[in-house]
């Protein structure tokens, strides 16, 4: 078979494993013949790729980003993208197309192959784990042992100038990076979207913990947790092209309110991009070959329409049209029964 890749959305740990994966496999076992498609959507429109021989993936597993390059942007921003999308298929010969990309690739495959049939299988990427109906998206876990090892870091300091540090992580309208790193991290506090806060119980718990001893604290925040209306002043984001905000800066607020209602210094910490840069741990590493490898055996199976995904331990499909509309969302039950006992 012919088979085109291409990743979609913001750049993501493992998303070059996947490509490996995918070519390596359909390489030995089926003897496919692939096409990289360039910069996303833009590539698949303009007919713009790279050939991937077996030859092209090495050296992939451990690298960062994606040889692709990868965008934001969908076949529906334009008048006739669906129709650049179909003549591809035609003139490129595909038999099919591996889509490795989050929520915003997920949901445009899924329009697609709901409108024109064309063969498409979904992989699921992202740092935020928001993809619903898999329990874990790749590049989740690498994101969270970067923040992880920042918060470790954070500990050290805020312990020797008795500060308050306010700790912003990534993860759109869902907190589980947060909830991970800041649990794995021993945090005092944990912001999450699906939580909104109130600043003065925040400030009682930093203070409660000074008044124990403790003088220094770690409030990690996830960029798109809320105050509770009336609290705090929001903020009011600037939204993409897509018209989603575009987060980043909670932290500096609640930095503020901390040092003025508590009087304990404050400052904010913003480890951005740098959680979804370089090479996947090797958490990431595995499952991104494991999506890779079932993506190909998908193809070959004839299961289009599907996304990969993981299910407990196994590697299952899940129909694109299931997920889209939807985010997954962070397990309140299990994130104050773990948190709970620690947070204070
Ligand atoms: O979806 C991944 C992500 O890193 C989010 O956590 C974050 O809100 C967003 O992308 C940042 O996007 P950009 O790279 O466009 O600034």
């Amino acid at each position: 078979m012919r088979i085109g890749i291409m990743t979609g959305g913001g750049d993501c740990p493992g998303l070059n494993a996947v490509i490996r994966a995918v070519v390596r496999k359909g390489d030995a076992v089926y003897g496919d013949e692939f096409i990289g498609f360039l910069d996303s959507w833009d590539g698949v429109m303009a007919q713009r790729f790279i050939e991937l021989p077996a030859s092209a993936v090495r050296g992939l597993l451990p690298r960062g980003g994606t040889i692709l390059g990868t965008r934001r942007g969908s076949p529906y921003d334009s008048k006739d993208g669906v129709q650049q999308v179909q003549k591809c298929f035609r003139e490129q010969r595909l038999d099919a197309l591996i889509v490795i990309g989050g929520n915003g690739s997920l949901t445009v495959s899924s329009l697609l192959f709901a409108e024109t049939h064309l063969p498409i299988i979904g992989v699921p990427k992202t740092i935020d784990n928001d993809v619903f109906g898999t329990e874990l998206s790749f590049g989740f876990h690498t994101a969270v042992q970067i923040a992880t090892d920042a918060i470790d870091r954070l500990h050290t300091t805020a312990e020797s100038h008795d500060r308050v540090m306010v700790v912003e992580l990534m993860g759109r309208d869902t907190g589980w990076i947060a909830v991970y790193a800041g649990l794995a991290g021993g945090a005092t506090v944990i912001l999450i979207p699906e939580e909104p806060f109130d600043i003065a119980e925040v400030c009682a718990e930093v203070a409660s913990r000074h008044q124990g001893g403790r003088f220094a604290s770690i409030v990690v925040v996830a960029e798109g947790a809320q105050p509770i209306v009336g609290t705090m002043t929001p903020i009011d984001y600037a939204t993409d092209h897509l018209g989603r905000p575009r987060y980043g800066g909670i932290c500096v607020g609640i930095a503020e309110e901390i040092e003025r209602r508590t009087g304990f210094e404050a400052r904010v910490v913003q480890i951005g991009h740098v959680q979804r840069g370089g090479t996947p741990t090797a958490f990431d590493r595995i499952l991104c070959t494991r999506f890779g490898l079932a993506a190909v055996d998908a193809v070959h199976e004839g299961a289009f329409g599907y996304m990969v995904a993981l299910d407990a331990t196994k590697i299952s499909r899940v129909p694109l049209s299931d997920i889209v509309g939807k985010i997954r969302t962070v397990d309140l039950k299990l994130f104050h029964e773990i948190g709970d006992v620690f947070f204070g």
